[in-house]
């Protein structure tokens, strides 16, 4: 099985990303997660670009341990020597040197220079790289849009020259996988020395296929791939470091290919990242997204319960995340609620079970996603026998600024419906005062407390009232995510128990 070596750019041109600008003491912290990650090739920063960028890439070189470390350079002589000065303490260290070589960037970004000249700049560069160190990286920049006889002519001369690795970026994310799997095997084919340097690529994901595009590579020979953790860097970013070293992992029967990457880091890697740059992933970015291994539906969470393999192609702990995540929602099913209630140390009836699942599917539909906390309060409401005298049957309630509000409220008393309209100082009120007078009921309101249980603007609030009647107090709740029903329960939860403590 070929071994992809993992060059990793987080540093350099993730750091190009806009918004994402790390400063030394971060760059080092990145390159200690990178080296426990285990990429082979950390690309530390662009010496010549500033001064701090320089510092860093030096202090990076004269601590981190195992991978090579490896700066940036124009293939200019004053680039590459301040490259060589930043990464010289480093044990295995590289220089990676760059020149155009499309018409368009010759023509607009060069002042029209030639191919000729282009090409003459790029071989000086590796040369004078080799005069440092012998591992020498050369990259024809905008390659996929660079006439292929000319590209194939750079590649030879460079390999020629010394370089011993020889990077294809497609600097603008311009190409596809059949495309860039065509360029790739055609240098194998065409550069007569191309066995003597490693071809590796260098995605961005302006299309969305950067991954993809590295993947087709591998599968044409390419023994490097350039990607950043999360996929940060220029525009739209680089190809993801975590997106091909799992498919690499996960597909080694089509690629017979896989990397020596430490995949129980991607996780941790991916979560420093986030926190350094304040650049969060989307929640459903494949691999680190935070929705990854969360499930939601019921017949995929009841057939993960079954068994894992019915719907995860990675197992969480592959790449550091704890566990599949069950989140319980309105398309869940009763075998994940029970397995959720077991959990959190219910032990319930199935009759318990299911009444629970009745109410929770009436919930879900109201809430976006059911927690930990929701789920203990229609435990608490099931489990808490309460004679209940009166019940809720149905509520309406307005409020305005410019009539007084009111409330409508249905109950069932001793089984008998009843309905009765009033108005309050305001919904609350007017709630409680049509609920007092079906009740027939002279209860004092002591006290009345909103708590919100779970977070988000979907919340469930938890209401708790305290009701005194002829010297005998009673405390009831009730939830909902209407804090204005919550309320009413609380209410009538109380008034059930005074009923029930008044008939002892
Ligand atoms: O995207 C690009 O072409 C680059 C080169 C410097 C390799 O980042
Ligand atoms: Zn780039």
């Amino acid at each position: 099985m070929r071994i992809i070596r993992i060059f990793d750019t987080t540093l350099r041109d993730g750091e190009q990303a806009p918004g994402c600008g790390m400063n030394a003491q971060e760059k080092l912290q990145v390159a200690q997660q990178l080296a426990r990650l285990g990429v082979n090739i950390i690309e530390a920063g662009f010496a010549a670009a500033s001064p701090g960028d320089f510092e860093a890439i030096k202090a990076i070189a004269g601590e981190i341990r195992g991978p090579v470390i490896c700066s940036l350079a124009r293939a200019r002589e004053d680039d590459i020597r301040k490259a060589w000065e930043a990464i010289k303490d480093a044990p295995k260290k590289r220089i990676h040197t760059f020149h155009s070589t499309s018409d368009i960037h010759l023509l607009h970004q060069h002042k029209n220079m030639s191919r000729d000249e282009a090409l003459k700049r790029s071989v000086d560069a590796v040369l004078f790289a080799k005069s440092f160190t012998d591992d020498v990286e050369f990259s024809p920049m905008d390659a996929t849009r660079t006439d292929i006889n000319y590209l194939c002519e750079v590649v030879e001369a460079v390999i020629e020259a010394g370089a011993l690795t020889v990077n294809i970026p497609d600097t603008v994310g311009y190409t596809d996988p059949i495309e860039f799997g065509l360029l790739i095997s055609t240098i194998r084919k065409r550069v007569k020395n191309v066995d003597q340097a490693v071809i590796s690529v260098h995605c961005h994901n302006d299309l969305g296929m950067a991954t993809a595009n590295s993947l087709a590579a591998v599968r044409n020979g390419a023994g490097q791939i350039e990607c950043t953790i999360n996929g940060i860097g220029e525009r739209a970013g680089n190809c993801s470091l975590e997106e091909v070293v799992m498919a690499l992992r996960t597909r080694r029967d089509i690629f017979n290919a896989d990397t020596n990457i430490t995949t129980e880091e991607i996780m941790r890697s991916s979560r420093l990242i986030t926190k350094i740059t304040g650049m969060s992933v989307q929640p459903n970015k494949a691999i680190v997204g935070i929705n990854a291994f969360a499930h939601e539906a019921g017949i995929h969470q009841d057939g993960l319960l079954k068994d894992k393999t019915t719907y995860e192609i990675i197992k969480p702990e592959d790449v550091g995340v704890k566990k599949t995540e069950f989140v319980l929602g309105k398309h869940s099913g009763r075998n994940a609620l029970r397995t959720r209630l077991e959990e959190l140390g219910y032990k319930l009836s199935i009759g318990e079970v299911n009444r629970i699942f009745e109410k929770f599917k009436v919930l879900a539909d109201q809430k976006k996603t059911i927690y930990d906390e929701d789920l203990e309060v229609l435990v608490a409401e099931e489990l808490t026998i309460v004679l209940e005298k009166f019940f809720l049957v149905a509520l309406w309630a307005s409020s305005s600024t410019l009539r007084k509000p009111s409330a409508t409220v249905g109950l069932k008393v001793d089984g008998i419906e009843c309905v009765e309209t009033e108005t309050g100082d305001g919904p609350v009120d007017a709630v409680f005062k049509a609920i007092a007078k079906m009740t027939h009921t002279k209860s004092k309101l002591i006290r009345y407390e909103v708590k919100a249980i779970t977070g988000g603007t979907d919340a469930q609030g938890e209401v708790v009232v305290s009701l005194e009647e002829n010297g005998r107090k009673a405390r009831g709740s009730g939830a909902d995510t209407d804090i204005i029903i919550a309320s009413a329960k609380a209410y009538i939860n109380a008034l059930n128990k005074l009923a029930a403590n008044g008939s002892k």
